[in-house]
């Protein structure tokens, strides 16, 4: 586990529907550390869960280090693999071997390296049309979660310095969607369709970590956190409504937020 890390509750600010003390801010020195703390906390609570275990992988760079954190020892040997289930919070609209694709970086990063059984990892199909796309993985969800609303056990979800997650951008229609869980939602400033998980199944999970590295980052993560929904950034909507609510943060992420 690592060594110098600090954890404070911080209140998420104005309106979240997450109670204060389920919102946590995990401290890490570095991206390193980030990762192996957020990497502990996922096996572990693989390990305390009996049965099918859902996790759900965020896209863009700041997992790539949990992923291969994940695939080497110790935690290849302590995750409980059959039973984890691999699914994704969005998708880039390209084939499963592009190099946008979130899919061949989770591929590259933990997939092809950890024995996760081929029919527990759940893709998002970049490459069909998008609405077609985004029916398929509710399909997909529908099945797995028997029919009931679907609630992952864990989100991880990264934070765009606009203040998006998973591909709901600014302004983009998916924010507005309040009853299906996977949607495909046109994002304007990347001129492009993307696949996204939507807020009614992201604040249904049981555990949602944002895991935040680099300056860059620091002030929308102050703005989120000492604002909260009121902030009015994409990342701020995502409060789950049981669930634990979980920010792992660097040090060059967190500079700007109070001690
Ligand atoms: C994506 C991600 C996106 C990402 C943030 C942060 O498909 O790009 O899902 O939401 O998590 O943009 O990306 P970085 O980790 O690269 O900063």
């Amino acid at each position: 586990m690592p060594r110098n890390w600090s954890r404070s509750t911080a209140t998420a600010g104005a309106t979240p529907a997450s109670p204060p003390e389920a919102v946590r801010v995990y401290r890490a020195k570095d991206l390193d550390e980030l990762s192996r703390m957020a990497a502990g906390h996922l096996v572990t609570a693989v390990q305390r869960t009996k049965g099918p275990f859902s996790v759900v992988l965020s896209g863009g760079s700041t997992p790539r280090r949990l992923h291969e954190l994940l695939a080497a020892e110790p935690y290849r040997s302590l995750m409980p693999w059959d039973r984890l289930n691999v699914f994704f919070g969005d998708e880039r609209c390209v084939p499963p071997e592009h190099k946008d694709s979130n899919f061949a970086m989770a591929k590259s990063t933990l997939l092809a390296r950890a024995p996760i059984p081929a029919e527990q990892v759940f893709r998002m199909r970049g490459e069909d049309v998008p609405p077609e796309a985004a029916l398929a993985y509710e399909a997909d969800l529908k099945a797995f979660f028997r029919g009931r609303p679907p609630a992952f056990d864990w989100v991880f979800l990264g934070l765009g310095d606009d203040g998006h997650t998973a591909s709901l951008f600014p302004g983009s229609p998916a924010l507005e969607e309040k009853s299906r869980p996977v949607v495909s939602n046109r994002v304007e400033k990347l001129n492009a369709d993307r696949l996204t998980l939507t807020y009614p199944v992201l604040n249904a999970a049981k555990v949602v970590c944002f895991l935040v590295s680099g300056e860059a980052k620091a002030p929308v993560l102050k703005r989120i956190l000492e604002e909260g929904g009121a902030s009015g950034f994409p990342a701020a909507g995502v409060r789950p409504a049981t669930g634990d609510l979980r920010w792992y943060v660097d040090q060059p992420a967190a500079r700007l937020l109070k001690p």
